[in-house]
């Protein structure tokens, strides 16, 4: 079983990813948590890369290329083993991103990589993925208060494009996908999310 968590930046992901992994290890499941791109050597250069590096011009497609290129190491080295050793995965971010970030809003075209993507990846799709929906303000608000990265600082109407085309991929997949309110209580936020995990384990 793989559950990932999506959504703009600063709707609180990471902390629900390990929510869910807690409650899921409470329960004496086995669990790998990871977060995208990243969690690999080769991943977290490449983020570095992507998120940090302000001195190299990096265009769509190649942007797009290396987020597959640390996705493709990552299902390698921890998701194909992590998933016969009979553990749940639980992902900061997967495939979804790629269709939001390049294929809507970068403009690559959600149909072409979502070909790519089940090409590559489709026996390692997502069973469980919960995006966490909110609105610009509610986001800059909580974006002022920490360092923003490279995609963080591509402004307001970037931002827009992002949450519309979450809340479009939802209507795309809905039987996979579930769109929860973020603007609330992280402790509420959660624990909705966990129990739709629960319901679908
Ligand atoms: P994230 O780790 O959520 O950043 P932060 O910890 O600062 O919230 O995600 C990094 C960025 O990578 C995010 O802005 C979206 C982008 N991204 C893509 O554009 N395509 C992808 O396929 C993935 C996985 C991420």
């Amino acid at each position: 079983m793989i559950i990932s968590v999506e959504g703009a930046d600063g709707t609180g992901k990471s902390s629900v990813a390990g929510y869910i992994k807690d409650r899921l290890q409470e329960m004496g499941r086995e669990v790998l948590l990871v977060r995208e791109p990243g969690s690999t050597g080769l991943g977290e250069r490449i983020r570095l890369l992507l998120l940090r590096d302000e001195s190299i011009n990096i265009c769509p497609k190649a942007e797009l290329f290396l987020y597959l290129s640390a996705r493709a190491q990552l299902v390698e080295e921890l998701i194909l083993p992590a998933l016969k050793a009979g553990k749940i995965v639980v992902m900061d971010r997967y495939v979804d991103s790629t269709l939001v970030y390049q294929g809507a809003v970068m403009g690559l075209g959600v149909d072409k990589v979502l070909r790519v993507l089940v090409e590559f990846f489709g026996s390692v799709f997502p069973t469980f993925t919960v995006v966490l929906d909110s609105d610009v303000e509610d986001i800059l608000a909580r974006l002022e208060a920490r360092e923003k990265d490279k995609v963080e600082s591509r402004g307001v109407h970037f931002l827009e494009k992002v949450i519309q085309a979450y809340r479009d991929l939802v209507e795309v997949f809905p039987e996979r996908m579930l769109l929860v309110d973020s603007r609330r209580p992280l402790e509420e936020v959660c624990e909705e999310v966990w129990q739709e995990v629960k319901k679908r384990l």
